[in-house]
């Protein structure tokens, strides 16, 4: 206990001399998020990233989200706990592939809209980006005479593509977490809590976004807890963010969604971060997210694209 704590101050004075802000998605472990400055969906963090004028940003999250501090802010110090944080999503749409993809494919003339759960690279070769919090109003925003390539969960994109009616083509990837939850595992937990409302992440299947109550981004689902009309809610979503969720709505009983092999779904990457490793990057600055400024400022474009369209 005592060591916890003086690993909290110890963070504490290294961010007050290092100044620095502390940036923590909503699926880091509690202690983390407790010692963040601000804790977030990808959304809110990209934005958060972009008006901090603090010299050093620590980015608790997966290495794509810190790559985009970097892109939309390039002349500060971005470091992650652990540099090896990845992403199922990002991993599944190489650059060169989409690249390749996009040449084989130019009489299209694909508007590309990328998740932001994807490489620099990847983004340098985007028109513009979402995230799930936007992506409706993104993909409504997209040029009407132009066939649209989405990349790369196909679960959040077809989300899309019911929620707006347009059609696009889907890039076959998805996040090993969100397709985790089966259709079995939510109609039992349903059944345990008959009056509970269940709100889902579109990054899962269709088959389970059928029984939720509601599908939106992380950040959404506070102010949906905060306003559900009943006491039970399930949660289906990655477990970290019980933690934010029970912080913001102490009245309500927040029930993780269930795998069919576990009592809830932890993302590999996300749980890579420690209190340790975020005490060594502050005090070390490293490792530090680096990228060819050539591709930062291709990748830039659509980030910049995309936070002003969801103003
Ligand atoms: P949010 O933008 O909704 O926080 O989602 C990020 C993510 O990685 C979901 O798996
Ligand atoms: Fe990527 Fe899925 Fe982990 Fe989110 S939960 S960071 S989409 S692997």
């Amino acid at each position: 206990m005592q060591l916890a704590l003086d690993l909290k101050a110890e963070i504490r004075e290294l961010k007050r001399a290092r100044n620095a802000v502390i940036l923590a998605h909503n699926y880091q472990t509690g202690d983390i998020q407790d010692v963040a400055d601000y804790v977030g969906d990808s959304l809110g963090l990209a934005y958060q990233a972009k008006a901090t004028d603090a010299d050093v940003i620590v980015f608790c999250g997966v290495h794509f989200m810190a790559e985009t501090a970097k892109i939309v802010n390039p002349a500060k110090i971005v470091v992650l706990p652990d540099k090896d944080a990845g992403c199922s999503l990002e991993q599944s749409c190489p650059a060169d592939q989409l690249a390749a993809f996009l040449e084989t494919n130019r009489e299209k003339n694909y508007y590309v809209i990328a998740y932001i759960n994807c490489s620099g690279g990847v983004k340098a070769l985007c028109d513009v980006i979402c995230t799930s919090g936007n992506a409706v109003k993104i993909v409504n925003l997209a040029p009407a005479d132009r066939p649209i390539l989405f990349v790369p969960d196909a679960n959040l994109g077809a989300w899309v593509m019911e929620q707006t009616g347009r059609k696009m083509d889907l890039w076959q990837g998805a996040c090993y977490v969100h397709v985790e939850f089966t259709r079995d595992s939510i109609n039992r937990i349903k059944t345990e809590y008959p009056d509970a409302l269940v709100v889902a992440h579109p990054e899962c299947t269709q088959a389970v976004r059928l029984l939720a109550d509601e599908v939106c981004s992380t950040e959404k689902m506070v102010t949906y807890c905060k306003n559900a009309p009943v006491k039970d809610i399930i949660v289906v979503t990655e477990s970290g963010m019980l933690h934010r969720l029970k912080r913001e709505c102490p009245d309500k009983n927040l029930i993780p969604g269930p795998t069919d092999r576990c009592a809830c779904a932890d993302c590999r990457y996300m749980k890579m971060n420690t209190m340790e490793k975020l005490r060594n990057c502050l005090r070390d600055l490293a490792p530090r997210v680096e990228m060819d400024e050539e591709t930062r400022q291709r990748a830039e474009l659509p980030l910049l694209r995309m936070l002003e369209q969801s103003k």
